[in-house]
């Protein structure tokens, strides 16, 4: 089966609204009208997503939500539900690592999130990575292992080959240190056969499983050619728009 290769741009909390209209802007003359190939997704700041729909017009580039709350409405100060987003977004992203960090998530509110958004259409991609210390201390398996099936267990088929999940090794995070291409697919391919048994197999055929940490203009041709990786999750290089329409032009494939 063929994989639709996706290129997201994780803005985290950066641009103001005048800025996303600007930066959205540019990528979207550059991505033109027609490029399907691969699939390419802003997920700016809250404040920035409606500004941001707008601003990138009729062009084929879709839009996430950077997380979502798993109830739908009430009182929750502060929470936005993924009923607020969906329709006009296509994505929400669940259990970044800064998210896990810094506002305590874990499985299983990765798993709460995900299957919310699901039920407001929106497709999960779901983070998952090692810490430098786990990975150092030989639990790179172990954490995949928990984080994968935590995240994502439950879901029916129907949603489930829409599920998109995206390896990102904490170490490789806005650090301008790389996993070597070994160490991405090895982890890709882990991630792949933890989602079959997660899953079932042909959803690990249909997911698509994404790299992130340290994407750049100069490293990632060689990251998107592994053959467990389907594109991209790219923090710091999404906020420049030549940098990124690059990633985007390097996670290409020639159509079948
Ligand atoms: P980075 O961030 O590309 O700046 O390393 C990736 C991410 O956190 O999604």
């Amino acid at each position: 089966m063929s994989r639709t290769p996706l290129v997201a741009g994780n803005w985290k909390m950066n641009k103001t609204v005048p800025e996303s209209i600007v930066l959205a802007g540019e990528i979207a003359r550059g991505i033109g009208a027609s490029a399907h190939n691969p699939e390419v997704v802003l997920l700016p700041p809250f404040t920035s997503l409606w500004a941001v729909s707008t601003a990138i017009g009729d062009s084929p580039i879709g839009l996430g939500a950077q997380d979502i709350y798993w109830e739908r409405a009430g009182a929750f100060t502060g929470e936005v539900s993924p009923a607020m987003v969906s329709g006009w977004c296509r994505y929400a992203l669940i259990g970044h690592s800064e998210r896990r960090a810094l506002f305590g998530e874990n499985e299983e509110s990765v798993n709460r999130k995900l299957h919310a958004a699901v039920r407001e259409g929106l497709r999960p991609i779901v983070a998952v990575g090692e810490t430098l210390a786990e990975r150092d201390g030989g639990h790179m398996i172990e954490v995949l292992s928990r984080q994968v099936p935590g995240g994502i267990y439950g879901l029916d088929e129907h949603a489930a080959l829409e599920l998109v999940v995206a390896y990102e090794p904490v170490w490789a995070i806005g650090t301008g240190r790389t996993a070597t291409p070994e160490q991405a697919e090895k982890a890709c391919a882990l991630i792949r056969g933890l989602v079959g048994e997660t899953l079932g197999s042909a959803v690990a055929e249909a997911v698509r499983i994404l790299y992130g940490g340290s994407v750049n203009a100069g490293n990632a041709a060689t990251l998107m050619a592994l053959p467990s990786i389907d594109g991209a999750l790219v923090g710091g290089a999404s906020l420049v728009a030549t940098d990124f329409l690059a990633i985007v032009a390097a996670a290409a494939r020639p159509v079948a």
